[in-house]
């Protein structure tokens, strides 16, 4: 008998054997990920969120960064770009903000009322806005155009109304328009 044969002589065996290499593969895989969830899980209970910013939603009209002259899209410290909006039932403040192509834009947002949230268009900018918290979140652009803001959390009857517009436009034309630390926005007057 050869050697070759040998090895078909006990098919079960060999089936056996692969599967439980397979068995044990899949074991390691499934006992990593409850690992994962097990470390993150306490983790996270067990410290406090790093970066959450608050904020009260009964004064933020008066005082502070989220007051009416200041909403819009302004360029910051150190170049960077801002976009700063509030919600409320049921619109957004600005309706029309503008953003340059190709440049990362930070978000900051919050809401007055209740919970609110929005999507740009088919971008991957989507947030939740929740009262006495401020989000934030930077992305950039690729394509000038102008987009639809729809709020995507229920937030009363008038839900399905609150929409607002984001224009996205060549970062050159952008940053002329913003030059003298100026916000700008696309609102029609
Ligand atoms: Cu605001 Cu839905």
């Amino acid at each position: 008998m050869n050697v070759a044969s040998n090895a078909n002589d006990n098919p079960h065996a060999v089936a056996e054997a692969a599967e439980r290499r397979w068995a044990i593969v899949v074991g390691v895989i499934i006992a990593l990920l409850i690992a994962m969830m097990v470390f993150t899980g306490v983790q996270w209970s067990a410290m406090p969120p790093s970066r959450v910013e608050t904020i009260d939603p009964r004064t933020l009209h008066i005082s502070g960064e989220f007051v009416e002259g200041n909403l819009g899209t302004s360029v910051g410290e150190g170049g960077r770009v801002i976009a700063r909006l509030i919600a409320q039932q049921y619109s957004f403040e600005p309706q029309c903000i503008v953003v340059p192509e190709k440049t990362p834009v930070t978000f900051r947002a919050t809401s007055t009322d209740v919970v609110h949230g929005f999507i740009v268009g088919t971008t991957n900018a989507n947030v939740m806005l929740v009262p006495g918290f401020v989000a934030t979140f930077t992305t950039t652009f690729q394509k000038t155009g102008e987009h639809l803001m729809p709020c995507h959390e229920y937030c009363g009857t008038g839900h399905e109304a609150m929409w607002a517009r984001v224009q996205v436009i060549p970062a050159g034309e952008f940053m002329s328009r913003t030059g003298r630390g100026e916000r700008v926005s696309c609102v029609r007057r």
